[in-house]
């Protein structure tokens, strides 16, 4: 009995090991497929992917005239959109290219920061850190306006005063809901720039939680007119908003999207869109107003990246948008982007100087070595205000997520003590969440 028991034992034992050595080899021979299957083709895209932006760079540079001449022909050879296999790719010189290895090691990096962000635990002192407001609709909720009757046509951008008028504004104002998402009134215009209603960014057990409470809920807000998408990342365009004000919402509203997002849009039962590409516009006209009262939207460049997972990773373009009414410039909606030395001025030089109000992202900056090249810090906010000779700027996306190193309320305060620095105080800041600006002339 006793020695059958024993000889079970080992035969066991020795079961278990034949088991373990052959699990090893599985893994091995797993891990084998994972590199030869993933890693390898992977790496050697992404070495194309560099190669051929890297070559398509100089070429284009090489095809100027003058490299420094800002003429609209030059700037359409310097930056157009360019793809490699598909997916769009940066062609700015400033960029340099992020590998799934770049991005998840510094995944692995955030995970051992202590108190990342420095968010107080106190809900009082939050409160007073970031005060949030109720938007002006909230208190009167009666009022809620329909959606105006538009009609919209791609068509190119133009600044002859006689064809588009040249009315000055006679209203606007803006309110900040978080991220990059805002309600701007334009005259009778209502625009909402990418649209973020969701407390959680990708997943209630995943996160990332919003560190501020939405100022509005979107059954609340006024029905914009116009949606802009500056590009598809989950915090620039999330389901609630395809959802509320796709095809099952009664007045539709329309969404401008960057170019390639197609297919997404109609995959989440949004058909009232349209795609711009850069240097693209489109004419807009309210009924009942004035024939010549056009609002034009321009897309036009940001350095960036999209997509959701890997899969659907550049397939569409990433982009800033301008806004005329008439010829004039009224708002930029920068969306996301790193700095590139001479694209504001290349802006300027075919759209018009002077924006009244220029959305500029303000956070998202650390570490720099990894997010410089897909964001901009404050003093690069100034930059583009000088370059843009925007006589306001609001310095948004930040105080909403936590998404990269820096102290939550350091963009803020970054930019705040360089615009007070430079004297120019009343005309570069931060807004707090939910309050309405009003920038109508002369109020
Ligand atoms: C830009 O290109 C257009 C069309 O190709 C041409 O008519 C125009 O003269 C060019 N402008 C300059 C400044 O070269
Ligand atoms: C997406 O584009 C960005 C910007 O050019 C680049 O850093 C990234 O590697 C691209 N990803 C893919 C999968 O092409
Ligand atoms: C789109 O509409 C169809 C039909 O009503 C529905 O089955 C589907 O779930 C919707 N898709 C999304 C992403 O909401």
């Amino acid at each position: 009995m006793h020695k059958l028991g024993v000889r079970t034992a080992v035969q066991r034992l020795n079961a278990t090991r034949r088991y373990t050595a052959k699990s090893t080899k599985q893994t091995r021979r797993t891990g084998l497929k994972v590199i030869l299957c993933f890693f390898v083709p992977y790496t050697g895209y992404a070495l194309y992917v560099f190669i051929s932006t890297n070559y398509e760079i100089t070429r284009r540079e090489r095809q100027l005239t003058n490299k420094d001449d800002l003429d609209f022909n030059n700037t359409l050879i310097k930056y157009s959109p360019h793809q490699v296999l598909g997916r769009f790719e940066n062609p700015f010189n400033e960029y340099r290219i992020q590998t799934v290895y770049e991005f998840f090691f510094n995944r692995i990096v955030e995970l051992f920061e202590t108190n990342r962000g420095g968010v107080p635990r106190s809900k009082a002192q939050m409160d007073e850190l970031m005060p949030i407001h109720k938007p002006f609709w909230e208190e009167n909720r009666d009022n809620k306006e329909v959606r105006n009757e538009i009609v919209c046509e791609m068509k190119d951008f133009n600044s002859d005063e006689k064809v588009v008028g040249s009315e000055p504004i006679q209203h606007l104002s803006c309110t900040w809901l978080g991220q990059s998402c805002s309600v701007v009134v334009l005259d009778r215009l209502k625009i909402l720039t990418d649209p973020l209603f969701s407390t959680f960014l990708i997943h209630p057990t995943v996160g990332p939680k919003r560190i501020t409470d939405m100022p509005s809920k979107i059954e609340n807000v006024p029905t914009p007119d116009l949606i802009l998408v500056s590009h598809n990342h989950p915090d620039h365009i999330d389901e609630n908003s395809l959802k509320f004000w796709g095809d099952d919402h009664p007045q539709k509203p329309l969404w401008i999207v960057p170019k390639g997002l197609a297919t997404f849009m109609i995959s989440n039962n949004v058909s009232n869109f349209i795609e711009l590409s850069w240097w693209e516009s489109c004419h807009l006209k309210i009924k009942g107003d004035h024939e010549n009262n056009v609002y034009q939207i321009s897309s036009t460049p940001a350095m960036h990246w999209s997509g959701r997972s890997v899969l659907d990773a550049n397939r569409s373009l990433w982009c800033s948008f301008i806004v005329h009414k008439g010829n004039k410039p009224v708002l930029f909606h920068a969306g996301d982007t790193g700095f590139v030395h001479d694209l504001y001025k290349r802006i300027v030089k075919k759209y018009g100087s002077g924006v009244q109000l220029a959305l500029l992202p303000c956070g998202q900056y650390c570490p720099e070595w990894h997010q410089r090249p897909r964001h901009i810090n404050s003093a690069e906010v100034m930059e583009i205000m000088n370059d843009l000779n925007a006589q306001t700027v609001l310095g948004i996306h930040w105080g909403t997520f936590l998404l990269s190193g820096e102290y939550f309320r350091e963009p803020k305060e970054k930019l705040e003590f360089l615009s007070e620095f430079n004297g120019l105080k009343e005309r570069c800041f931060c807004p707090e969440l939910g309050k309405t600006l009003d920038f109508s002339q002369g109020s």
